[in-house]
C-alpha cells in the first residue's frame, strides 16, 4: 500500500486574500464547491479578519453561508480575535486556525501586536474553541526568514509552536511565508520544532516565491511530516508579507507526491479545473 501524504486545500484563503480586485462572493464559493469534489480532507475557506486589514475576506460570513458542505469534509477558517472567532462559530466553521510569528516584525505588520501580545489574543480563542468543541489548528509565519527581521532563528520558531500546542493546537503548520526557505534551512528548523511536538502533528505551509517549496516540501517529508498546505493554481501571498508570492500549486505538489509514490486521494483532473478557475479570477 502506498504511504498517505495529506494536501491541505489553501486556494480560497490564502490564494485569493491578496487579490487586488474585490472578487464576488459567489466566484469564491463556486471554488470551494468545486474543491468540495476534489477529494480533499480539509479546505481553508476564508478569514475573519479584520475587513479594514484584508478587504478581500470582507465576505467570510457570506461565503460560508453559500457554501454546498459535503459530509466528511472540514471547512476551516482563520481567527485572529474573539471577534473573528464569533464570527466563525456563528457561520457554523468546522475548524479555526489562530495565527502567530516567528519574529516580531513579522507580527507588528501583519496583527499590529507583539509575539507575547498575539498570543495572550489568541488564548481566549482557543478555550472558547475547546468548551465549543471546534477543532483549533494553528500557524507560525516566517519559520525560516522573516521580510522585516532577516534569517528566523529555529528556537524562535519552537517556542511558538509550543506555545500554540500548550493552548490546545492539534495540528501546527509552519509557514515559510515568503517562500525564501531552502532544504538546510527547513531541515534545521524542523530539527528545533520537532523536540516540542512530533512530526504527526505538523505541517509545512511553504510558499513558492524562490521555487523551492517541492525541495522544502522532500526536506520535510524526509522528516516525517505527512501534510502539506498548498493553493490551486499557485495563487496568493500575504499582504502584510512583501515579497510573498503564493502557496505552492495544489497541482504541483499532487504531481510530485505521486512520482515519489505517495498517495494523495485527489482527483488530479478536478484539481485542474479548480486551479483553471483560481486563477481566472486573478484580476
Ligand atoms: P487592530 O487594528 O490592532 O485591531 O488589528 P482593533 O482591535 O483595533 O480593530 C480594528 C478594527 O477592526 C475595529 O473596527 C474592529 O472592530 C475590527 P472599528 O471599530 O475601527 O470599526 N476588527 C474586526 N472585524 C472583523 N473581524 C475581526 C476583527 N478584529 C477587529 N476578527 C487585527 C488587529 C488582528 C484585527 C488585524 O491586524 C488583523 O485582522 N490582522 C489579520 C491580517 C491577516 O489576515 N493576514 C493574512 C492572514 S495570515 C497569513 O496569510 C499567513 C499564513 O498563510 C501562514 C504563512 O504563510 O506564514 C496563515
Ligand atoms: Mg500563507
Amino acid at each position: 500500500m502506498l504511504e498517505a501524504v495529506e494536501i491541505f486545500e489553501m486556494g480560497p484563503r490564502d490564494g485569493l486574500q491578496n487579490e487586488k480586485r474585490l472578487i464576488p462572493a459567489g466566484e469564491k464559493i463556486a471554488l470551494v464547491d468545486l474543491l468540495s469534489q476534489a477529494g480533499f480532507r480539509r479546505i481553508e475557506v476564508t478569514s475573519f479578519v479584520s475587513p479594514k486589514w484584508v478587504p478581500q475576506m470582507a465576505d467570510a460570513a457570506e461565503v460560508m453561508a453559500g457554501i454546498n458542505r459535503v459530509p466528511g469534509i472540514s471547512y476551516a477558517v482563520l481567527t485572529p480575535n474573539m471577534k473573528g472567532y464569533e464570527g466563525a462559530k456563528a457561520a457554523r466553521a468546522s475548524e479555526v486556525a489562530i495565527f502567530a510569528s516567528a519574529s516580531e516584525g513579522f507580527s507588528k505588520a501583519n496583527l499590529n501586536a507583539t509575539i507575547a501580545e498575539s498570543l495572550e489574543r489568541l488564548a481566549p480563542v482557543a478555550e472558547a474553541a475547546a468548551a465549543d468543541g471546534i477543532p483549533v489548528r494553528g500557524y507560525v509565519s516566517v519559520v525560516t526568514d522573516c521580510p522585516f527581521d532577516g534569517p528566523t532563528p529555529p528556537a524562535n520558531v519552537a517556542r511558538v509552536v509550543a506555545a500554540l500546542r500548550d493552548m490546545g493546537c492539534y495540528e501546527i503548520s509552519l509557514g515559510d511565508t515568503i517562500g525564501q526557505g531552502r532544504p538546510e534551512t527547513i531541515d534545521a528548523m524542523l530539527a528545533a520544532v520537532l523536540e516540542e511536538m512530533p512530526a504527526g502533528q505538523l505541517a509545512g505551509h511553504y510558499h513558492d516565491t524562490a521555487g523551492r517549496a517541492l525541495q522544502n516540501i522532500d526536506a520535510s517529508l524526509a522528516r516525517g511530516l505527512r501534510v502539506f498546505d498548498a493553493a490551486v493554481g499557485g495563487l496568493g501571498g500575504c499582504p502584510y508579507a512583501p515579497g510573498a508570492q503564493g502557496n505552492v500549486a495544489t497541482e504541483l505538489v499532487a504531481h510530485h507526491l505521486d512520482q515519489r509514490g505517495y498517495q494523495t486521494g485527489l482527483d488530479r483532473s478536478v484539481i485542474e479545473q479548480a486551479a483553471q478557475m483560481a486563477r481566472a479570477m486573478r484580476g
